[in-house]
């Protein structure tokens, strides 16, 4: 809880070449959805985060047989004995979540197929998050879900589910992916509308599966589908690596001056490479080798070196292809020449915690001032941060973008409650300490 990260200022470039963790999205997605494959899926370099152990826990205690080879600390080999769409047992109490917003959002989708009741819950931080966004669709389906007013705990009990044909408010891969997850259930086509680009690894997943879904410019359709009569084929998969955990060596080398790194095997499916587009927009110089596609998503080697930035805008459609990266993309902006701006991102108010407010009451400690909008901020740059003590309020990707903030800084940095930041990237500090990085865990 109280895990402190101490961040001294850089004064040595960062240098080497690095792999991050696999990705977490896709690292939920593979557990759950190899649970209903038919048969024994293989999952390799999965991600054991905070949220995805989550998850698999959750999956576990509805009876899944999961054989985990440790590989290393941070990737791990499954062997998932999956049982069919209607194999999941009833679990022994309530599924606890944890801080895992994918997992809660995406298991009730799948849920409320099942013929058994369950709970759902989290922790307090999962609590505060918006639930009804799924809880809406899902019911039109025909789902029975009792929510605690929109929120967690979410009480589901079996209901026979209906395709529909939903337009989302939002562009939000939890909410596609959790109507999608239900229409493997429904009686009917499945017909889903996104305002924006949002990530599409669940769509990508059900069809390496065998699963018949069609995209077609902003729709979505799960074809063919009678209740009962789909079958998953198992996975054969190895996670690439996580774009959002890379993006914080990433935006450190071209911050920290004559840094020059690659990360390996980076994710680059282009619903999540907002961030690389944001970067050479602002001089960044990024380049990629070795392409290649594993399990059905493209990665490459990513080399980038330090460079002097000047400022951009984020807006529309690109927002949805890098919303995790804001918190760390804003740091870059404030050491860019010029005013940088995102707008058409009200979502970061909805996430781990309000990425807008909280960021900028964290960075203003250190000295760095962002305008707040309702649905966005403006960073004036370039400005040299003062070394503060912050707090990630056990989001991690705030924790990240707070101790990255502080190898640009003049002074010492403490990151309070920075635990969290293996919610989706342990071994953060160890990767980072790789570099060069000057940051360790306080005794
Ligand atoms: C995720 C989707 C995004 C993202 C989250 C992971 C996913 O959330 O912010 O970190 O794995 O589907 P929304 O779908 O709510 O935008």
């Amino acid at each position: 809880m109280s895990k402190k990260l101490l961040v001294h200022p850089q004064t040595t470039p960062l240098r080497g070449i690095i792999t991050v963790p696999g990705d977490k999205s896709i690292s939920h997605r593979a557990v759950m959805l190899a649970a209903l494959a038919e048969g024994t899926s293989t999952i390799r370099r999965w991600l054991p985060a905070g949220d995805t152990l989550a998850t698999l826990n959750a999956i576990q205690a509805m009876g899944i047989r999961v054989e985990i080879d440790k590989h290393t600390e941070t990737a791990w080999d499954l062997q998932i004995e999956g049982r069919g769409l209607h194999g999941l047992q009833p679990p022994a109490g309530l599924l606890d979540l944890r801080n895992a917003g994918t997992g809660i959002r995406l298991l009730t989708g799948i849920l409320c197929g099942q013929r058994f009741p369950v709970t759902l819950d989290g922790s307090t931080q999962l609590r505060q998050r918006p639930m009804r966004r799924i809880a809406e669709p899902l019911r039109l389906m025909g789902a029975h879900i009792d929510t605690t007013n929109g929120r967690a705990p979410l009480h589901i009990t079996p209901a026979s589910l209906q395709a529909i044909t939903y337009e989302m408010p939002v562009a939000s891969a939890q909410i596609k992916s959790a109507i999608l997850l239900a229409g493997l259930y429904a009686v009917g086509e499945t017909a889903i509308h996104q305002p924006g680009p949002a990530r599409d690894h669940t769509e990508r997943m059900l069809a390496a599966m065998g699963v018949h879904l069609e995209t077609e410019g902003d729709w979505v359709r799960l074809k063919g589908v009678t209740s009962g009569a789909q079958r998953l084929q198992p996975l054969d998969l190895t996670v690439p690596s996580d774009t959002s955990s890379a993006a914080f060596p990433l935006v450190a080398a071209a911050m920290v001056p004559h840094s020059q790194i690659t990360i390996e095997n980076m994710g680059l499916n282009e619903t999540r490479t907002g961030i690389l587009t944001w970067l050479q927009a602002m001089g960044a110089h990024v380049a990629l080798a070795n392409e290649r596609v594993t399990g059905g998503e493209p990665a490459a080697d990513l080399t980038v070196h330090f460079e002097e930035l000047h400022s951009t805008a984020v807006n529309g459609d690109a927002v949805v292809r890098g919303i995790d990266e804001l918190p760390i993309w804003a740091l870059a902006a404030s050491q860019a020449a010029g005013s940088s701006t995102v707008r058409d991102a009200a979502e970061l108010r909805v996430k781990e915690v309000d990425r807008i407010g909280v960021l900028a009451a964290e960075l203003r400690k250190m000295g760095i001032q962002l305008t707040e909008y309702p649905d966005g901020f403006t960073v004036h740059g370039p400005v040299r941060p003062a070394g503060a003590a912050v707090d990630s309020h056990d989001d991690h990707r705030l924790g990240m973008t707070l101790a990255v903030a502080g190898l640009v800084a003049t002074g010492d940095t403490t990151v309070h409650d920075a635990a969290c930041v293996a919610d989706s990237f342990p071994g953060f500090v160890e990767t980072m300490q790789a570099l060069g990085a000057n940051m360790a865990w306080a005794d």
